[in-house]
């Protein structure tokens, strides 16, 4: 449906409208004037029309400013009665004028106040912005607390040698770990590649890449052949720490775990140590850590592995045993996730769901 516009009128319309300049004492041509003026106003719809109408009608060449200069050739008695007449005039149109006009700004001002309303109840549109992952957020506060200590970060491939994965850990050739279903061979066979089964490879790399001291953070992604369930995927993370110096022992493996773990944790968080065994750590020890409201009461939870690095595992690495020596330590980030955020479902990890990770905001 087309809008209805009122048309516009002319200048020549306007022009037409104008009565001629009356005789400065003819009353009925000045009422005539008057009657135009007021007319013109008042058909006037908005304040460009009025100014048009004020012009004609009050303007230099409107009837009744010529009149007025016509008073001057009048004869003496005349004037005072054309003054009278044209003032009493004037007076009228620019009263009307002025009413007028104020009908028109009144008007404007509602219309700009129904046209330029904002609806603050209206839904607004909201861009809608990603989250980081908690195990990126993991991730990078665990980087933190090391960094803080002054370790550096050190990273290796996630698609391994398979004697970066073992036999420069001290895995035996016939270690069942090598041949466990848990491990994805990369084909062919003779290349010797596997997906890393845990970031201790990197220990290694490390020692070669660098001078001793050293005191790496190797966080990273690693593969195992489990089914995904609640508690495993094939898929998941690891953070390593490896410190070779001189005169390291297990008193600086404890004191630097609990310091980590008070950092992650709380000042209220203990940890503690049990015998265990890995290849590349002797001796070798499973983490524990105190988690006061884990969800089926306080308890004590596993948390990694670590130990001394094992002397074959320096030799690997191109250092001496018998100068140096180092600890090493590893945990899983998804693990860690899960008690410390009470995430009880692995799935909700990994399936993506952006609610997941805006629920832990920036900060976890
Ligand atoms: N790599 C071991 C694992 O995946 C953890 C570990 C790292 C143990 C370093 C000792 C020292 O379980």
């Amino acid at each position: 449906m087309e809008k209805e516009t009122a048309v516009p009128e002319s200048p020549a319309q306007v022009a037409a409208e104008i009565p001629p300049v009356p005789h400065p004492t003819d009353e009925a041509a000045v009422e005539a004037v008057v009657a135009a003026a007021l007319a013109a106003f008042e058909n006037a719809t908005d304040l460009d029309e009025l100014k048009t109408a004020r012009l004609a009608h009050l303007g230099d060449k409107a009837p009744i400013t010529l009149a007025n200069r016509g008073i001057g050739k009048l004869e003496n008695k005349d004037k005072a009665t054309a003054g009278k007449l044209l003032g009493g005039a004037k007076g009228r149109i620019n009263k009307a004028l002025a009413a007028r006009t104020e009908v028109l700004e009144a008007e404007r001002a509602a219309r700009r106040l129904r046209e330029e309303t904002v609806d603050v109840t209206a839904q607004p549109r909201r861009t809608v912005l990603g989250a980081r992952h908690p195990l990126s957020l993991l991730q990078e506060r665990v980087a933190d607390v090391f960094v803080g200590m002054g370790w550096e970060i050190a990273e290796g491939p996630e698609v391994e040698s398979e004697w970066y994965n073992f036999d420069a850990l001290n895995f035996d050739q016939d270690h069942p770990a090598r041949e466990m279903q848990d491990t994805f061979f990369v084909d062919p066979p003779s290349q010797h590649l596997v997906l890393r089964t845990h970031t201790s490879p990197v220990q290694v790399r490390s020692m070669l890449d660098r001078e001793v001291p050293i005191y790496v953070l190797c966080p990273g992604r690693t593969f195992r052949t489990d089914e995904l369930d609640a508690t495993h995927t094939p898929v998941f993370h690891q953070f390593e720490g490896l410190a070779v110096d001189k005169g390291l022992t297990m008193a600086d493996l404890k004191g630097t775990l609990e310091h980590f773990a008070r950092q992650m944790f709380g000042v209220e968080a203990k940890i503690r140590l049990r015998p265990s065994y890995f290849p590349f750590t002797e001796p070798s020890a499973e983490l524990d850590i105190w988690h006061p409201n884990a969800k089926g009461g306080p308890q004590w939870i596993e948390w990694g592995g670590c130990g001394m690095v094992h002397p074959n595992v320096l030799r690997s690495g191109g250092i001496d045993p018998d100068v140096y020596s180092g600890f090493a330590f590893g945990m899983g980030v998804e693990r860690t996730l899960m008690f410390r955020n009470m995430v009880p479902d692995m799935h909700d990890m990994i399936e993506g769901d952006i609610r997941f990770s805006q629920h832990f905001g920036m900060e976890i």
